[in-house]
């Protein structure tokens, strides 16, 4: 069918109010965003309480109300004009804007979809004075001082937009959603939300250095403040610092992402890629991580004004951002929260987390405030078993093949100090445990192994699960899971300080392989040699495995190499180290670990665990599942129905 033909009409200059109108369009798309901006608003003008009143989802009514500084009577009708602002007065300032408000139009844009009243007192002021946005009259009013934004019957002009709103319900949602991220980084802000004169949300100021902390209990929830990590760091000119939850707190959607920037919410690619890529090898699946980060950087190296709600920033560089916020991120996520679980493990040079709160159940992982020396001063406690009341060495009920010397297992974590030099000895179940159990220290008493914090091992179920005693009750390990972690991330160290050095296999393992097969090998013989693998062809039909990294040597050799050729089949060999290895050494650690159905001896179940405390990210398989849990002891007695 033709489109009807209009006539030709001439151009003409949009009237003004039509203008506002559809810029209005850009910045007032709902409810919400009109308390974004009040709220915005109230904040600027230092206001320490702010009180939000909603009728029908706010589409009837949304007030404001502060205690900030108010506007002087003289100014209430700048503020309703538009690109008229307090904030700002030269490009240079726009450049180093500190204020959320800077463009002088979200008032105008709201009064020109909806009726709209100011009712203003500055300090000092005999009364107040109440503007009508429609008439434009002034008359005095009554309040204390601060300011009381008052917005009716949104969009009534507009019933198109009016017509995109959803349920009064769904709007409400949106309006506390758009609360809680001030909320998010103004602790020192009390903050009360009222539906159809119903408390929906309060939020009490809270002042001191756990503000924040309070404030992320208060509107996420104390299980928020427990399964998460806080994050610290620094970076050319910024600072990040927030909580991320742990892995085990991801959820099914991305519905607990908070990233601020300058106090600002943003939604940022920059930001939420570097959270994704810290998280990378610790969570399952498609689940989502949980956190709340604020960016402080120098505002001259963000631009804020890039999009009509400013809901997105523009970073100088990005690429410092990045960096920043994934070390920060990951440095959270790395120290393994099995060790810090019980606490008198960490009785020296331990920084203690200041925003600790005060009982954390045990079984629960802890916050971390790490730093990389706490985490050396860690792995020290375990290379020097007795100082400062560390656990010293194996359980004495386990027997010890000989008295030796060399420090226990755990000195071990730290590969690139502890040259591995094994021969290929035929498959054995646990190379790293076997030779700590060869090693072991002296035998600490009973309240010792009590303290450790993954416990002593006391059977294995199935040849699948390690059960250990701690003093809270039972812990059950998935022994593969959790093997595979700790040896990769001895991989990843080991490639980081290119050690990951082959070793030749005394007999080369030979399997038939496929053409393609032999390609990738030959065609990728120095990738392989950077991940320690040599693999060659024998013939038109088989390759032989001839050296592999020392960690692995006691793995199944053929099926890693055969992983691994794979892996490398779907890349691009050029880039694949930079952009794969975790992948490539991930798929490794998978063959490289201890299999399912290998029986372990105590002394090597004893050894995998304390491997495990002192492991970075080994709360969680490579796959991010996790590696072990705790049965409390009122867990089992509750299964039993027994009282205490
Ligand atoms: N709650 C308030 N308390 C004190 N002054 C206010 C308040 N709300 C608005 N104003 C004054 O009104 C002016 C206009 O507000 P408006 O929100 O339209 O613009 P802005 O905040 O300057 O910039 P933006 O459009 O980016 O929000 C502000 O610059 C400020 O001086
Ligand atoms: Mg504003």
């Amino acid at each position: 069918m033709q489109p009807s033909r209009q006539p030709s009409r001439p151009i003409r200059e949009l009237p003004d109010e039509l203008i506002s109108q559809i810029a209005a369009g850009e910045v007032v798309e709902r409810p919400a965003s009109v308390v974004r901006e009040l709220v915005d608003n109230a904040l600027d003008a230092g206001a320490t309480q702010i009180t939000v009143r909603l009728l029908a989802g706010g589409v009837r009514l949304i007030s404001v109300e502060d205690n900030g500084m108010g506007i002087a009577p003289g100014d209430l009708p700048l503020a309703l004009r538009r690109h008229a602002t307090s904030k700002i007065q030269s490009l240079q300032e726009l450049e180093q804007v500190s204020t959320m408000g800077f463009r002088g139009e979200a008032l105008a844009a709201i009064a020109s979809v909806s009726e709209l009243t100011l009712l203003s007192r500055t300090e000092g002021a005999a009364h107040a004075t109440l503007l009508d946005a429609r008439s434009g009259e002034l008359q005095p009013g009554a309040r204390p001082q601060g300011t009381t934004v008052e917005v009716k019957e949104l969009f009534f002009s507009t019933p198109a937009r009016r017509k995109f709103l959803k349920t009064d319900s769904t709007e409400l949602a949106h309006c506390v959603e758009a609360v809680r991220r001030h909320a998010l980084t103004r602790p020192e802000v009390a903050f009360a939300i009222w539906h159809e004169g119903k408390l929906v949300e309060q939020w009490r100021a809270h002042s001191g250095e756990q503000a924040l902390e309070r404030r992320l209990a208060d509107v996420l929830g104390e299980d928020f403040l427990q399964d998460s990590l806080a994050v610290q760091g620094e970076g050319p000119n910024l600072q990040v610092r927030g909580r991320v939850g742990t892995p085990d707190a991801a959820r099914a959607r991305a519905d607990q992402q908070y990233a601020f920037v300058n106090g600002r919410f943003v939604r940022d690619k920059v930001l939420s890629h570097a959270v994704r890529a810290a998280f990378e090898d610790v969570l399952h699946g498609q689940r989502q991580p949980v956190f709340v980060l604020q960016l402080d950087i120098d505002p001259t190296l963000v631009d804020v004004n890039v999009h009509p709600t400013k809901i997105e920033v523009r970073f100088r560089d990005s690429r410092a951002i990045h960096q920043a916020v994934m070390h920060a991120v990951d440095a959270a996520l790395a120290a393994p929260r099995t060790a810090l679980a019980g606490a008198p493990l960490a009785p020296t040079g331990l920084r203690e987390e200041p925003n600790r709160p005060a009982a954390v159940p045990w079984s629960q992982p802890r916050m971390t405030g790490w730093t990389s020396q706490d985490r050396a001063t860690l792995q020290a406690l375990w290379q020097h078993p007795g100082a400062a009341g560390a656990p010293a060495g194996a359980d004495p009920r386990v027997a010890r093949p000989h008295d030796a010397t060399e420090p226990p297992v755990a000195a071990q974590a730290t590969p690139a100090e502890a040259p591995i030099n094994r021969s290929w000895t035929g498959p054995a179940p646990l190379g790293d445990a076997r030779e700590a159990s060869a090693a072991a220290a002296p035998a600490p008493d009973e309240a010792q192994t009590e303290e450790w914090p993954l416990g002593r091992a006391i059977a294995q179920l199935h040849g699948i699960y390690i059960l250990a005693e701690n003093r809270q009750g039972l812990v059950l390990v998935d022994m593969h899971a959790a093997h595979e972690r700790i040896v990769y991330e001895q991989l990843k160290q080991q490639c980081d300080a290119q050690q990951l050095a082959a070793q030749p296999l005394l007999i080369p393992a030979s399997f038939a392989a496929t053409a393609e097969e032999i390609a990738c090998a030959e065609a990728n013989t120095e990738t392989l040699a950077a991940l320690g693998l040599e693999i060659a062809a024998l013939s038109a039909r088989t390759l032989a495995v001839r050296a592999v990294p020392a960690r692995l040597a006691d793995g199944d050799v053929v099926g890693l190499a055969r992983q691994v050729l794979a892996d490398l089949a779907q890349h691009d060999a050029s880039t694949v180290l930079e952009r794969s290895r975790n992948e490539l050494l991930a798929s490794m650690a998978c063959h490289g670990a201890v299999r399912a159905n290998r029986r372990l001896t105590l002394e090597e179940m004893n050894a995998l665990l304390r491997q495990m405390e002192a492991t970075e990210r080994a709360d969680q398989c490579n796959h991010g599942r996790p590696t072990w849990r705790q049965l409390s002891l009122r867990e089992l007695d509750a299964l039993f129905l027994r009282g205490r």
